[in-house]
């Protein structure tokens, strides 16, 4: 596709530090031997990366999926480290026009990394830009309007875009294709996040001790940016209360007063199950109603919340909606009708239920 050029260059689209406008960047691994977990993946990469560095290769394109907070944005400057390469971070939603990529892209240099967190939210118009690009390190543009525009194909140098998105299913098939490498991150087992604790713990210069750092990962959903936001609300709540040091019982204590009860859930997750189960008779319920009745939007129930409640067991999904497990009931301490403790944790269908009732 073509694109009218804009040579605003779009800098405030970018920005080229990986760690600029986060809260935990002194807590971000930068080499492949710090990033704690996702075995496969980093195993995977490590080979991809010296394999590109052997043939002095930029790496293939990279596309990192899964739910928010797991370090997707890490992994990538992670990889840029690797590579010796410097990384350009910025977003699907930042990127406006065909045009702003253009300037991103024409800015880059040989082997440098292209970040763009959200991909999916990629306008279809910049979309269309990345795909000459991706493939053929190429950007087709028109200078001038009217009779006298020009087209011309410009060169682009030998970058690696990594990808990052929440949604992997939404990205359009064209897109998906033009990445050599594509990886799922996972939520972390409690063990990794644990470690990751105890690491943060020691960047922060606050002691922990095991049983400390293990109730923090055991409240932690999985995700290592609730780790290290919890980790920081404990490390206040043991400076002002508890003469500094983080135990088990000054975690309990924290993390009580945050409402995060002993899985981790928060106000919200049971904001979402007591919805399903007072309001929708335990399900299915569409994300939709859910949404207004939990009063958040549906993408971050769906992005941030089901993740975790589906890996615990708590919910089930179907194709007419989510459906809380009896787990969800015992957690909450609601006695569940009896057909839910028949399924165990299959899907409940209230309604099929209450046929068998009537007949
Ligand atoms: N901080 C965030 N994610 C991390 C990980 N996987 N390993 C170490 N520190 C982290």
């Amino acid at each position: 596709m073509a694109i009218e050029f804009d040579d605003q260059l779009g800098e405030r689209i970018v920005d080229t530090t990986a760690h600029a406008d986060d809260e935990q960047g002194t807590l971000r691994p930068r080499k492949l031997d710090e990033y704690i977990g996702q075995e496969r993946v980093k195993e995977n990469l490590r080979v991809f990366i010296e394999a590109a560095k052997l043939r002095g290769e930029s790496l293939d394109h990279v596309l990192l999926s899964g739910p928010p907070g797991l370090g997707k944005t890490t992994l990538a400057g992670v990889v840029a480290h690797e590579m010796g390469a410097n990384i350009r971070v910025t977003s699907g939603p930042a990127i406006a026009k065909a045009g702003d990529l253009a300037a991103l892209l024409t800015n880059l240099a040989e082997h440098d990394i292209l970040f763009i967190d959200e991909i999916h939210r990629l306008d279809r118009s910049v979309e269309e830009v990345l795909y000459p690009a991706m493939e053929d390190f190429a950007l087709d543009i028109i200078i001038g309007k009217g009779p006298s525009a020009r087209s011309i194909r410009l060169e682009l140098p030998r970058f690696t875009l990594i990808g990052a998105t929440t949604r992997a299913g939404q990205l359009s098939a064209p897109l998906r294709d033009r990445f050599g490498v594509l990886m799922k991150l996972e939520l972390y087992p409690p063990e990794d996040i644990e470690t990751i604790v105890r690491r943060s713990a020691e960047i922060l210069g606050v002691r922990i001790t095991k049983d400390g750092a293990r109730e923090i990962a055991g409240r932690s959903r999985g995700t290592p940016r609730i780790a290290n936001r919890l980790l920081k609300r404990v490390r206040d709540y043991a400076q002002v209360r508890a003469g500094g040091d983080i135990t088990l019982n000054v975690a309990d204590d924290a993390l009580r007063a945050l409402e995060i009860d002993e899985i981790g859930l928060d106000a919200t997750d049971r904001r979402m199950l007591r919805g399903i189960i007072d309001i929708y008779g335990g399900g299915p319920v569409g994300l939709e109603a859910l949404s207004a009745t939990v009063g958040e939007e549906a993408v971050t129930l769906e992005d941030a919340y089901e993740p975790y409640l589906l890996q615990i067991g708590f919910l089930s999904r179907t194709p007419r909606g989510r459906c809380a497990t009896v787990r969800a009931y015992e957690h909450l301490g609601i006695s569940c009708p009896e057909p839910v403790k028949d399924t165990e944790n299959t899907p409940i269908r209230m309604d099929d239920w209450l046929k068998t009732v009537k007949d």
